[in-house]
This record gives structure tokens, sequence and C-alpha cells, in this order.
């Protein structure tokens, strides 16, 4: 049996109907652009989230950059990462003219290691910017605390964890602004790109629906320049009709992360993801690791099983970034480097049958017997 690393279709075709009606309302409407969906979508997705505010706007990577914009994030600035994420992230800290600082990581959980901000901090730090990676949260309310502490924002990049939190509340308790993605693959994923910004912070909501609108609220008066990046009603009719199903499908996620590791657990070689007790992760991703990756990954593809790698090379080792990143830095982060080289994403998706997870569990297990 095949497995696939995620299935669409197979989330299309429970939602169908629904999907068709909403997207017939949006046509039949012709407000394409900052009509009624929009407006709906937004409300739903800041009260599921158990935040004040939410900003749609065209992709998680506009998100971000209009986040810093909002903050007066600019040249002369320095914006506090990490090493081990899609580039999305820390091209907008460039876009703004800002220079990214990389941070540690933790090498059991992947995420932002807090301990080893302190010593990367300077007059020119403004915010810290934490990955919630493969949809697992790091330790937010030590890190909000460490940034209260010294005046820096923190902006969380949460495209891969929308509903995560973090003792029970809610990420914007703990964080200036969130972004999401809703790439199609994401846990909630629209038909095409979107993305959204959510805050507690009104001012900030109101500065971000402007600046992604060509600075204004009113049709042609424009407070200030902007740009456009608006979300569109057909993305926020199906993103409203799936938004219904996501406590459904994430803890269908963490279903299918639980029977991975109630089956793969105890195998000598393969690290299973780990998440702190107070995290509630919703797995966008599910990443092990094994000094034998790539022959594992061979061995279950011959078997018609797909994976994939989040991600092979970490970003201060990426081309684009060969002229930023100073040799001590390089040296510094090799052990992430490793790490890249070590980690493949097995299926995950909340359809997933249980023959599905069998057969991933029969073929790791069957791959380590074997071979290792
Ligand atoms: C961690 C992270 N940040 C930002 C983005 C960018 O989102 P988008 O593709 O919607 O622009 C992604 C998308 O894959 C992501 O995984």
């Amino acid at each position: 049996m095949s497995v696939p690393f995620l299935d669409l279709g197979a989330q299309y075709r429970l939602i169908q109907p629904e999907i068709s009606r909403a997207l017939d309302e949006v046509l039949e409407s012709h407000a394409f652009i900052k009509g009624p969906a929009v407006a709906d979508f937004e409300q739903s997705y800041a009260d599921w989230l158990g935040a004040k505010e939410c900003v749609g706007v065209a992709n998680g990577t506009d998100a971000l950059f209009l986040t810093f914009k909002a903050l007066g994030i600019g040249p002369g600035d320095q914006v506090i990462t990490v090493p081990n994420t899609f580039i999305a992230t820390t091209e907008m800290i460039s876009a703004t003219g800002a220079q990214i600082v990389w941070a540690d990581i933790s090498p059991d959980t992947y995420l932002m290691d807090i301990s080893s901000l302190e010593p990367l901090l300077t007059e020119r730090t403004k915010a810290i910017l934490p990955v919630l990676l493969y949809g697992n949260i790091p330790d937010m309310e030590t890190l909000a605390a460490f940034a209260k502490e010294r005046g820096l924002y923190i902006v969380a990049d949460a495209a891969q964890a929308q509903g995560a939190k973090w003792n029970g509340r809610s990420l914007t308790d703990y964080c200036d602004i969130a972004t999401y993605s809703f790439y199609p693959g994401k846990n909630l994923g629209a038909y095409g790109d979107a993305g959204a910004v959510v805050t507690n912070d009104s001012r900030l909501a109101e500065r971000i629906r402007m600046l992604a609108n060509h600075g204004r609220k009113e049709k042609y008066i424009h407070q200030f320049e902007g740009y456009s990046s608006r979300l569109d009603s057909v993305q926020a009719a199906v993103l409203s009709v799936k938004l219904r199903y996501l406590d459904e499908w994430n803890d269908a996620r963490r279903g299918v992360a639980g029977r991975y590791a109630e089956e793969l657990s105890g195998i000598d070689g393969l690290a299973l993801p780990i998440c702190s007790p107070e995290a509630l992760p919703v797995y966008h991703l599910y990443v092990v690791r094994t000094g034998e990756r790539d022959h594992l990954a061979a061995f279950l593809k011959e078997r018609g099983i797909q994976t994939g790698i989040h991600y092979p090379l970490p970003l201060p080792f990426q081309p684009a970034y060969e002229e930023k990143v100073s040799p001590e830095d390089c040296s510094r982060l090799e052990y992430v480097r490793r790490i890249s080289d070590e980690i493949l994403s097995l299926p995950m998706f909340p359809e997933m049958t249980q023959e599905q997870i069998n057969e991933v569990c029969g073929a790791v297990r069957a791959f380590f017997t074997h071979h290792c």
C-alpha cells in the first residue's frame, strides 16, 4: 500500500458540498475584495485562537513583512530568529533593511533555545522571532518574560502552528503579534495563497490593515504609502468552512502522532519528536531523526511511502546568505547542519487511516530491524 505525504484530496471530498456552497455565495455576491466573507473569517479565526484581532493578508510571508513595517523595524535594527526555518521568515527581516541575528536551537525540539538569546542582544535588537516549527511551540512564558524585561517585541511565526498553545493559553497572550500562513498544505490551508496576522493590540492591527491596503481606510484617501496584500473573499470563504473542522483535524493529527509514538518508540537510532508537557502542539509535520536518514527515506520510497525533509539546508548555509553570515556564526551553527542531515518528515495528515499508519510504522521498524 502506498502512503502519500499528505492527502488534500481526501480532505476535499469530506467538505466538498460546503466548499461549493461557500464559493457560490462569494461568486454571486461579486464582493471579491474586502467583502463580508473576509470580515467573517477574520472574526472567526481571532475567536478560535482566543485573540482580539485578525487581519487577513495575501500570504504568510507578507504577514511577516507587514508586521515588521508596522512595528517600525527597518535599517539599523536587528531581529533574532532561528536558522532552521523556511526562508520566508528571514527574507522578510532583510526586506525591511534590518539584520538577521541567528539564535541557537534546542537539539531535542529544534525550537529556539531561549538561553542562547542574551549574548546576542545589542542596542540595535528590536524583536525576537520564534518559529513554531512543525506545529510545536517553544517556552513562550520564559520568552515573554525575557522580552518584556528588555523592551523587545516578540513576533511569533506560527505559519505551521494554527492552534498551538502554551500552558493552555493562546499564543497571542505571550507575543505582540503572531503571523500565519494558509498555504494549501498547512493545517488550515486555503485553495491558493493566504495569510493572517493575529494580535491583541487593536492599534497594531489597524496599522497592518492599512499597510496591507495602500495606507488607507477610505477608498481614495491614503494616510501613508502602503502595499497591496489583502486576503481575498474566495480564500476567506474556503478558510471559514475549513476552520469549522480545525479542532477535529488538529486532534486527528495528535492522534496520528500518538500512534507513531506508540509504534516507533524504543527503536535504537531513531529519535521521535519531543514536546514540552506545557506545549499543545498541532503536528503540522512529524519529524524523526536518524543517522540513517537517506537510507531510511529510500527504503520507504521503495515501498511507496512518501517523506519530506524540512529543511535540508539551514538558512545560514544557503547561497542566499553566503555574504551575510560570519564564519563564526557558520561554525557555531554547524550542529544545525548536522541535524538537517538527519531529519525526516513522515506522512502526517488528519485523514490518515490506521492501515496507512501501520504501513509506515511497519516499514520503519523493518528498516531498523534489517538494516541497522
Ligand atoms: C515557518 C514559515 N514561515 C513563513 C511561511 C510563509 O508563508 P507563505 O507561503 O504563506 O508566504 C511559511 C510557509 O511555508 C513557513 O513554513
